[in-house]
């Protein structure tokens, strides 16, 4: 019974409709090159919003939003006081990114959902669609705020203060999409407000290579390594570029340099499994002819074995302070999150989805980090990856094809089938 009701469903997602929506979500903020810039909490996000509010009322799902700006759309079960199975994943993107990073997780969603609801597939569980806030961190760091804050990682109000590139703060900007959404019904925040799911499941782009290098189909999740971020200030004191002896200089962009070289050597491995990256450097004044006051960079530190992770990354302070020559130096840690491992339940059930359906799957863990990483630690969670054209993301050329997204929100399909019941 529960094997044909799935099939029902597999076979009423739309691959047109899916490819669809998404070159829709697209147009919301793109930017040269095929690709979308649209931040978290900007006016581009909160169209995104709801244009994917609509989508769900038109057949029929409930909006609601949380504190941290979650935004659900829950399809009823016939049990309604069952924990629901929740699916989804985050509408931002990078400033330079794709069409698939995050909101394909959305738009499969929907269109798994949308499908059980057509094949007049009741579960027993509701089934809500999430889509989290501000999971890049690329306006407002870090990542993840909104499934951090649902799964009582950090207090909501932790980010409140934290600035993007113009001065906004974050709590003020998730306070206008609040107040611009004030039409939608609120609800708790997650295991904050006392409710967790009963399972999580993300459909993402790979963003890496093994699939497509492989030929499958399905990338069966089975973890996702651990990720920490850290920011280092160098302060040092301006001075005439042209005047200015050498040896007298406090220049904080040559601190700097020696910093990331020491960090290079401390990062080093010769395995190339630890992922050390310097991706963000602001200096002050930033101008050709004076020696710069003030440089700021950023660390991305990832790595699948927490001992590595704790130990490189506990080292970055220490390493930073014995680099430097003649400024001081701060370094705050902004995010950090462990390595993560799903549960077999998920895991299995992602699996025997796509093996029924003739796909041909990966076990593999994800480099990236998801918003699953923070559910997998109150629910049970996994997470369904379909192939990256060159493993590319990040990027305006990120590529998925339509019918490989579509075998994703079949999986999914099937998979909410299984765990809603
Ligand atoms: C998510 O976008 C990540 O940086 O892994
Ligand atoms: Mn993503
Ligand atoms: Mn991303």
């Amino acid at each position: 019974m529960a094997a044909s009701v799935g099939t029902n469903a597999v076979a009423a997602v739309s691959e047109a409709r899916q490819w669809d929506r998404l070159m829709r979500m697209a147009q919301l903020g793109a930017i040269p090159g095929e690709g979308v810039n649209r931040a978290a909490l900007s006016d581009l996000d909160h169209q995104a919003r709801r244009l994917l509010i609509g989508w769900g009322t038109a057949i029929g799902l409930a909006p609601s939003v949380d504190a941290l700006g979650n935004l659900f759309l829950r399809h009823e079960g016939t049990e309604p006081g069952l924990a629901p199975v929740l699916t989804g994943s985050h509408m931002d993107s990078q400033p330079n990114g794709g069409r698939f990073d995050g909101i394909w997780g959305v738009i499969a969603a929907l269109e798994a959902v949308q499908a059980l609801r057509e094949a007049g597939v009741a579960t027993r569980r509701p089934i809500e669609i999430v889509a989290w806030t501000n999971e890049e961190g690329g306006r407002f760091a870090p990542g993840c705020m909104g499934s951090m804050a649902y799964a009582g990682h950090s207090p909501p109000d932790t980010w409140d203060a934290v600035t993007d590139s113009e001065g906004l703060r974050f709590g003020a900007e998730l306070a206008r999409l609040l107040a611009a959404e004030a039409d939608i019904p609120r609800r708790g925040l997650g295991v904050v407000d006392g409710a967790a799911p009963h399972a999580y499941v993300e459909c993402h782009i790979e963003q890496g290579p093994l699939l497509e290098a492989g030929g499958q189909d399905i990338g069966v999740v089975t973890g996702i390594q651990g990720s920490r971020w850290f920011l280092v200030e160098i302060a040092g004191r301006s001075d005439h570029a042209g005047t200015a002896p050498v040896r007298l200089r406090r220049d904080a962009v040559q601190d700097m340099l020696g910093a990331i070289t020491a960090l290079n050597a401390l990062m080093a491995d010769p395995a190339d499994v630890l992922r050390f990256t310097v991706g963000r450097i602001e200096v002050s004044p930033n101008t050709s002819n004076s020696v710069a006051e003030r440089a700021r960079f950023t660390i991305d530190l990832r790595h699948p074995d927490a001992a590595v992770l704790t130990a490189r990354g506990d080292a970055i302070a220490a390493t930073v302070q014995a680099a430097l020559t003649r400024c001081t130096a701060s370094v705050t840690e902004r995010f950090h999150a462990l390595p993560s491992r799903f549960d077999p339940t998920v895991v299995e059930a992602v699996e025997r989805a796509a093996t029924a359906q003739g796909l041909a799957t990966l076990r593999m863990a994800s480099g990236a980090f998801h918003d699953a990483q923070f559910l997998s630690r109150i629910c049970p969670s996994g997470m369904i990856f379909v192939p990256s054209r060159g493993g590319v993301s990040h990027h305006p050329s990120e590529y998925s094809s339509p019918a490989q997204l579509a075998a994703g929100a079949r999986v999914l399909a099937a998979t909410l089938a299984e765990l809603a019941g």
